[in-house]
């Protein structure tokens, strides 16, 4: 067992973290303050390779393996968690699905000008009546002569605004009910109509739109992976999500321990930093403890993956842990800081707000307890997609 990131893994992680303290620290409270979407940023990551940096070289990313990707994801939600689901979902949700289950074709044409961050990609599954059952969703692809034509409506769709390309998920046969009627969908931005912005309690520099699909015609070619197989296309695609999510949570935490470890140093009460006080040292002893278990459960999944292997449980157990542990400690360090905590003076309360979310996105906490119960009682044993998205490199 070794614990140590190689050198390419060090190397991508310093490189989004300086990016992450020049470009997105000094900025991220007023995006936040003013729901403001950084469309300036992305170029500047796509620049360095972060647009697809587990994406491999010949499909135009920078073909680093997906624990770089993780450690990327990690240092940028430190920043700024909104630009954190953002890269995510245009890595993990839209471009890695393209390049796993996409046709030579597919991905000659689709993947490129996603990993070059020439366009961000979007993942449109859920809808107003169906989220934590995913296989309940409505939207639907009547079959044509040369192609189908989509109806429908998608919600919460992250980067809804802002997509060129789409992996949306319909229904191609209506006479089966669940799973097994869903394909997927590859579309541009085109193809869809964007209703509504969500106003959200957090992550207000990230895009949340409502989509609506109207009589929209696409061609045969279209379609990722199999008829009917779109709903294999959606679970395996947020096995990988999840991770991401899982260090998304985990940036947000170690952002709100940096903060309290600093303020409890300086701040004082009683002639004393509060740190002397053994209630802040064990407040601050726990958060570092819990964001390293987050990390190891985060890193873990993200090997496994990288080698091929299964890793449904311990992606959702990573998600399951870090996600409620940000929201925990995030609370832990408002409290830290008091009545500073609760101000926009700190970012503290900013990052209590983003944390909640991962929580709920790509699977509730209820919904990965199902997934992980699932898997310890044998009631799933799945073969993982053949094509491995490992990087070229490290
Ligand atoms: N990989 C591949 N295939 C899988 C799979 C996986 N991990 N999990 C299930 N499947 C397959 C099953 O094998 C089955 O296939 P067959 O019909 O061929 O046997 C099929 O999918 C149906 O599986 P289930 O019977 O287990 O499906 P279910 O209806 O019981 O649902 C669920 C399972 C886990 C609850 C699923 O609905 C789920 O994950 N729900 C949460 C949805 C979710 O995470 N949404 C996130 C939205 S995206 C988002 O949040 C992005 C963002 O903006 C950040």
């Amino acid at each position: 067992m070794d614990f140590e990131l190689t050198a390419d893994q060090r190397e991508i992680q310093g490189l989004a973290r300086e990016l992450a303290e020049a470009e997105i620290v000094p900025n991220a409270a007023a995006w936040d303050r003013d729901h403001r979407f950084p469309d300036e940023l992305y170029p500047k990551l796509a620049e360095l390779g972060l647009m697809g940096v587990c994406i491999p070289e010949e499909y135009g990313g920078a073909g680093a393996d997906f624990l770089s990707y993780i450690l990327v994801l990690e240092e940028l939600s430190r920043a700024d968690a909104g630009v954190g689901v953002t890269v995510a979902v245009h890595t993990s949700a839209t471009t890695l699905p393209i390049l796993t289950f996409g046709t030579e074709e597919q991905r000659s044409r689709f993947v490129p000008p996603l990993a070059r961050g020439e366009q961000l990609g979007a993942f449109a599954l859920t809808e107003s009546s169906s989220g934590s059952d995913a296989a309940s969703l409505r939207s639907t692809a009547e079959s044509r002569d040369n192609g189908w034509t989509l109806t429908g409506s998608k919600q919460w769709i992250t980067n809804g605004s802002r997509a060129g390309t789409f992996i949306l998920f319909a229904r191609t046969d209506p006479e089966t009910a669940g799973a097994r009627g869903i394909s997927c969908f590859v579309l541009d931005a085109s193809h869809v109509v964007v209703t509504r912005e969500e106003e959200k309690l957090g992550l207000n520099s990230s895009t949340t739109s409502d989509l609506l699909l109207e009589r929209v015609d696409v061609d045969r070619d279209r379609l990722l992976h199999e008829e009917g197989r779109g709903f294999q296309v959606a679970m395996a695609t947020l096995d990988g999500g999840r991770i991401g999510i899982a260090a998304q949570a985990l940036g947000i935490a170690q952002a709100a321990y940096d903060v309290a470890r600093t303020y409890a140093q300086e701040r004082e009460q009683f002639g004393r930093p509060i740190a002397d006080f053994q209630a802040i040292q064990w407040k601050l002893a726990d958060m570092a403890t819990e964001i390293d278990a987050a990390r190891l459960l985060t890193y873990r999944a993200a090997w496994l993956k990288q080698r091929g292997r299964p890793h449904t449980e311990e992606g959702a157990k990573a998600k399951l842990f870090a996600s409620e542990m940000a929201r925990r400690q995030t609370g832990e360090a408002i409290q830290i800081l008091g009545g500073y905590g609760y101000t926009k003076e700190f970012p503290v309360e900013r990052y209590y707000r983003d944390a909640k979310i991962t929580e709920i996105y790509e699977g509730t906490s209820e919904i990965q307890r199902l997934v992980i119960a699932r898997s310890i009682l044998g009631m799933q044993v799945r073969e993982e997609p053949s094509i491995s998205t490992q990087g070229t490199h490290s």
